[in-house]
This record gives C-alpha cells, structure tokens and sequence, in this order.
C-alpha cells in the first residue's frame, strides 16, 4: 500500500519523507488555502521535496478550462498529478489530459459507480472519500471495498486512492480492502506506529539493559 500525506505542510512532509514513509502527496484548495501560501509556489516546494506523484486540484467547473489548468499546473514539474472532481465535465476533462499522458486523480468520489467512471476516463487514481461518509452515517470503508471488487473484476487499472482517512483503524481497514494508496494527515501517520504495549515494553528494555552496566558502542 503506498501512502500519500493529505497536506501542504513541507516540514511535515519532509519529517514523514525522511522516515520513510511517504509515496506521494495530496493537495485540495482547502489544504492550499490553510497553509497561507502561493498555491504553484507552495506545489513546487513539495513536488522537489518527494519523488511521487503529488495532487493539485484545478478550481475551475468546465471541462475546456479544467484541461487548460490541468496542462498549466503540469508544467510547475515532472511528478504532478492533475485533481479533477468527479463531475461529467471533470470526467472529460480526464479523458483527454490522460490521453497527453498527464497523471490524474479524480476526487470527490462517493459511489462505485462514479469510480466505474473514473476508470473509463483512464484516470490515475480515484480518490473515494471515507470520512465525509462516515459523517453522514454512511459506510466510507465499504465504499473502498465495492471499488476494488470492481476494479478486480474488470482488472481496471486505476488506483483506489483512499482518502478523507481521519483515524488508523480507518487505514488497517484499507489496507485489509486493497486499497491501492491511502492519504492521511501526518497526524494519523505518526500514530500508527504508537501501541501503549510498545512504550512500556521499551522502558522495561532499557531499565534492565541499564542493569548490566553494559552499552553497544
Ligand atoms: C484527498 O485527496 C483530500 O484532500 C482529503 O483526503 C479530504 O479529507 P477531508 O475530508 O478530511 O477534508
């Protein structure tokens, strides 16, 4: 499962990037706007910083001005990824930057069918939101599940991109789905490697190595 952090936060990015732990990144004009700054500045930044594809989300409602921002946003680097909401127009404009060969996401994907559509259009990935689901009391991870079934059963090569992931049992269970990619906050990356059993097995380690008076170095 490859992981992408749904931030624009470089210092974040760059914490996470050095662990290891980061494949991608995901931007959405909310994400821009929170972190204050220039939106192709701030996209740069991170597109240097990570190897992976990172999402920038066009703003415009037409498929024609789509494609043009989607080509625009192409050329701040080599690893952007083109968000487009899944509208009939987002869909049109997918099909045709796919076919210039740019990488697309299409976001805002709350029915299998809707990702049926993404595939068509030769998306990238497919961004199904899990957490704005559950707001409504509906199932996000059931959702991930029916678009990887289908994606299996037709072999689609379109990759379910989890996202609006807001805890880590929401990300086990992805990763028990199949989902192909998952984007977090940094928050909820950093806390899938907590375990209360962890810490206190740790400090009981080092208490008793302490004992032995002994150090490796
Ligand atoms: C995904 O690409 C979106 O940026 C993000 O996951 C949305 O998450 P939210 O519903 O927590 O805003």
């Amino acid at each position: 499962m490859k992981f992408f952090v749904d931030s624009a936060d470089l210092e974040q990015i760059t914490d996470l990037n050095n662990i290891g732990l980061v494949d991608g990144v995901t931007t959405n004009p909310s994400i821009i706007a929170k972190s204050g700054r220039d939106f192709k500045d701030v996209v740069a930044a991170i597109c240097a910083l990570v190897e992976g594809p990172v999402s920038a989300e066009v703003t415009a409602v037409e498929a024609d001005k789509m494609v043009n921002e989607g080509r625009e946003l192409c050329k701040i680097a080599e690893n952007i990824c083109i968000k487009l909401p899944l509208t009939l127009d987002g869909l049109k404009a997918c099909s045709v930057l796919s076919r210039e060969g740019a990488s697309t996401n299409m976001t805002l994907c709350f029915s299998p069918n809707q990702a049926l559509l993404a595939a068509k259009c030769g998306a990238t990935f497919v961004s199904p939101f899990i957490g704005r689901l559950d707001d409504i009391s509906l199932d996000g991870l059931e959702l991930i599940a029916d678009i990887c079934t289908i994606y299996d059963n037709y072999g689609f090569d379109t990759e379910v991109l989890a996202a609006s992931i807001r805890n880590v049992n929401h990300v086990k269970e992805c990763a028990l789905a199949g989902a192909d990619v998952m984007t977090a906050p940094p928050g909820v990356i950093r806390q899938l490697a907590a375990h209360p059993l962890t810490d206190k097995g740790l400090t009981a380690f080092l208490e008793d190595w302490k004992g032995t008076g002994q150090s490796i170095l």
